[in-house]
This record gives structure tokens, sequence and C-alpha cells, in this order.
């Protein structure tokens, strides 16, 4: 059938699609600058049509009124990633969280976590009746190829990008247009603390290199202390605006990438509307399915990565907790160990967490020598690389516990040194020095 026809059938108002989610069904949505939030609003407002609906998603920029106390009973929400704005309802039971490593996401979509109805946001279809799915690819596609019911918002503002977004008006079931700008995400302010962190990642840095950036404050920093850098490339599971800035000083070029040389490769995307223009019909960026970018076997193809994630507390073995505060699920594991795994096989890969010595406004310490009670351990001992602080750089791979412990002493915070320096000599029954 001619995909005109597929399409002006399949175009119906918010109500004819969104009343066809079942009760009890799975909702999976697409997350970041791409969450369809016209169509996530919508069902909170109608709320009485839905009975026992899970959400399910990633990063949210949306406003999430599935979370609210008076939506129980109506939906419940899964987080494949907890963050500001489903914090507070995973904390307080009407939410949970599914601990799962982002490469593998797309393959839940097929076997244990099947998907009821998908909600993406794409662009109008393009003359070979192709919607791209813009900035956020991710699992938004596995969702979508899976789900028995798809419902597209079409969005005008959505960039059209390359890579491995496109689906076909075929494959989606309704079409629901609403033009409204994609959520943003204002680059941080930077702190001296943060500066330093980015000043110290950078010393790790060199010309050719391909890089990973996670999200927030200290990718910003680092990207900030890169202007002196060479032919940086880009394979990422996200970047932001600060990547823009690169590539239009001339410090981002891509070149010197073996595998998929002259592209920007990654699978979702947020920050401004600067971005999203960058982004839009730019054949330099390559935008794909999580289980492509993330797969450690995918990473490890780009010889000299260096990828930089952050975390929350890192003990004296070098365990790192970067997704919860004690028993409090305050993030996800997201695509941190896809990456650290893949760069460790890489040729010449390193990886880096980064982190203030301190949290809190500096009245607790990031390096104890426990994880609290109850932390997820996010990095393993086995396959951490570096660590970053204000203070410094501890190379950890290939060292002793004592080594370690010793290295990551030396970066702590000065006013915290002492104590842990006292754990140091009872556990390994030897002075510090
Ligand atoms: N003890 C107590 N509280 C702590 C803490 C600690 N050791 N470490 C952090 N916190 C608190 C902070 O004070 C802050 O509280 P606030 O919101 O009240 O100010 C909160 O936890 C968030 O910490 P912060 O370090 O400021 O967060 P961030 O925005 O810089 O993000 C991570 C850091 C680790 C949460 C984030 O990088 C992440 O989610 N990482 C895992 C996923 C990942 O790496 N994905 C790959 C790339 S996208």
């Amino acid at each position: 059938m001619n995909w005109k026809k597929i399409y002006s059938e399949r175009l119906m108002s918010p109500e004819q699609a969104l009343k066809q989610i079942p009760d009890g069904g799975r909702v999976v949505s697409g997350h970041a600058a791409g969450e369809p939030t016209f169509l996530l609003s919508y069902m909170a407002e109608h709320k009485e049509w839905y009975h026992d609906v899970e959400i399910c998603h990633m990063v949210s920029l949306g406003k999430n009124e599935y979370c609210r106390e008076d939506m129980t009973g109506h939906f419940r929400h899964n987080a494949l990633f907890v963050g500001g704005g489903t914090r507070k309802a995973v904390k307080e039971g009407r939410g949970d969280y599914t601990p799962c490593f982002f490469y593998e996401i797309p393959r839940l979509f097929e076997s244990s976590l099947p998907v009821d109805a998908a909600l993406i946001s794409v662009t109008p279809p393009d003359q070979n009746g192709k919607v791209s799915l813009g900035v956020s690819v991710d699992y938004t596609k596995a969702a979508a190829k899976n789900a028995k019911l798809v419902i597209a918002q079409v969005n005008d503002q959505m960039p059209y990008t390359y890579g491995d977004s496109l689906l076909d008006v075929s494959e989606i079931d309704c079409f629901v247009e609403h033009s409204a700008p994609l959520p943003e995400l204002k680059p941080s302010v930077l702190t001296k603390v943060e500066k330093d962190i980015g000043y110290n990642c950078a010393s790790l840095i060199n010309d050719g290199d391909t890089l990973q950036l996670g999200i927030g404050a200290i990718p910003d920093a680092v990207l900030l202390s890169l202007k002196y850098k060479k032919d940086l490339g880009i394979h990422s599971e996200m970047f932001s605006d600060g990547v823009v800035e690169l590539v239009e000083a001339g410090v981002i070029t891509n070149e010197k990438k073996k595998f998929l040389p002259d592209k920007m490769a990654a699978n979702f995307l947020m920050g401004t509307k600067r971005l999203y223009d960058f982004v839009d019909h730019n054949k330099n960026v390559a935008m794909y399915p999580a289980d492509y970018t993330n797969d450690p076997v995918v990473v490890a193809k780009n010889d000299r990565i260096v990828c930089i994630n952050s975390s929350v507390q890192i003990d004296l073995m070098g365990q790192a907790c970067s997704e919860s505060i004690g028993l409090t699920q305050i993030s996800g594991v997201g695509g941190q160990v896809d990456f650290i795994r893949g760069a460790s096989m890489a040729k010449h890969g390193i990886s880096i967490l980064a982190m203030p010595s301190t949290a809190k406004k500096g009245t607790v310490s990031r390096i104890v020598p426990f994880l609290d009670e109850g932390a997820a351990v996010t990095t393993s001992r086995n396959d951490i690389d570096y660590v970053v602080t204000e203070h410094g750089i501890a190379h950890l791979k290939g060292k002793t516990l004592r080594e370690r412990a010793k290295a990551l002493i030396a970066i702590s915070h000065l006013v915290f040194r002492e104590e842990l320096i006292g754990v140091y000599e009872e556990r390994f029954h030897c002075k510090f020095e």
C-alpha cells in the first residue's frame, strides 16, 4: 500500500490512539529529549481511562504526572534509570527500579519485558514514507519493533537524524500530530572543583582519542578543558551542547576514528535547541540503538577510546556505587559498565570514574572504607580503571588492594585523609607512607 494512504488511515486524535492501551499493560515510552511528553501528559489528564498501567522508561525530562500520588491504581512507574522527576515516586514505593545494562534493554523487550504499547516521538514522514526517531533511538526503536501497539507523536520540531534511526510508517499503528519544542537540558554552571576534575581528566586524553562522556557537570567540565586538543572523536551513549562547541572550534573532527570514521555515534541526546538544530539532517551524526553503540564488543572497536563517567561513592578496593545512596536508588547503571568494559577490551582504551572528593557540601567523603549499607556496586573492583577527583588521579587497574587503597586515599579530601589512613594501617598492617 502507498505510504501516504497508510499514514492518513492511521492518523487520529490522541483520544482514539491512547484509549487502545489495555488495563494492566506495559507502556514503554521514549525518553530524554525524545520523550513524547504530549502523549504522556494526555494519559495522565485522562487517568480514569486506565487501570494498573505500567509506564516504563529511562531518563525523563518531562513532568512525570503519572508518578503523582493521585495516580495510584491508574499508573505505576517502572524505571530503567531513575531521574530527578521519578526519584520521589520510586523512593516512596509508587514506582520500581529494574537493574539492567543499557546495551541489554533492547533485548529485554524481546523476552523478559514484553511491551504492550510503545509511545514514541518521530519526525513527519520523509519522501520515502520513513519517520526518524531523531534524538532517542537507544531502546525506543526496539520498543516500537516489539510492541503490540505503537503510538507515535509526530512532531515537526523533532530533528531528522541518520544512522539507524528510521521506522517505516507501516510499523506504526497510530499517528498523533502534535508540534512542540523538545525538552531542554541547560549546560551546567561549573564550580572550581568540577573545573579541576575536568582538567585532571583532560590530562589523560591525547590528540586523536575517541571519547564517551556521561551526563552532567563533570562531562561539561572535561569538554571545557579540551579546547587545545586536536582531532578528537565521539562514540558515546549520549552527548550534549559541549560537544557542538568543540566541533565548531575544530577540536572534534572524528577524522582519526577507525571505527565509524567521520561520524559522531550516539544513541540519545539531551541539551538545548542549539544541539537539536546541529544534529538535524547532519550526515556526521549517526544515531543507533543502544544494543549497538553500547555493546562492549562494539565499543572495543574504537582504538584509544576514553570513557568518562561519574560516581557517588567508591570504597578503598575500587568498588564504585554510581546509582544509589545506601538503599535509595537515585539513578541507574545506564551505560557506565557497558563503556568501562568496552574500553578495557579496546586497543589502548581507558575508562575514568570522575567525581568530587566529597558530597553534601563537603560533609561526607565519597572515598570510603566501605560502601554504605544497601549501596549497589555499579562498577566492580575488577572493572574499575582510573578514578579522578579534584585532588588528582588514581590508576587502579592491575593494582593490589593495598596499592588501590593508597592511591585512592591520595586523591581523597584532606579533611577525611587521616581517618582513611587509620583504616588503611589497621587493614593492611603497615604504615601509610
Ligand atoms: N553520600 C551522600 N550523598 C551523596 C553522595 C554520597 N557519597 N554522593 C552524591 N550524593 C548526593 C549529592 O549531594 C546530590 O544531592 P542533591 O541532589 O541533594 O544535591 C545527589 O546525591 C546527586 O549527586 P551528584 O554527584 O551531584 O550527581 P550528578 O548529577 O553529578 O550525577 C551520578 C552523578 C553518579 C549520579 C551520575 O553520573 C550517574 O547517574 N551515573 C551512573 C550512570 C552512568 O554513568 N551512565 C553513563 C553515561 S550517561
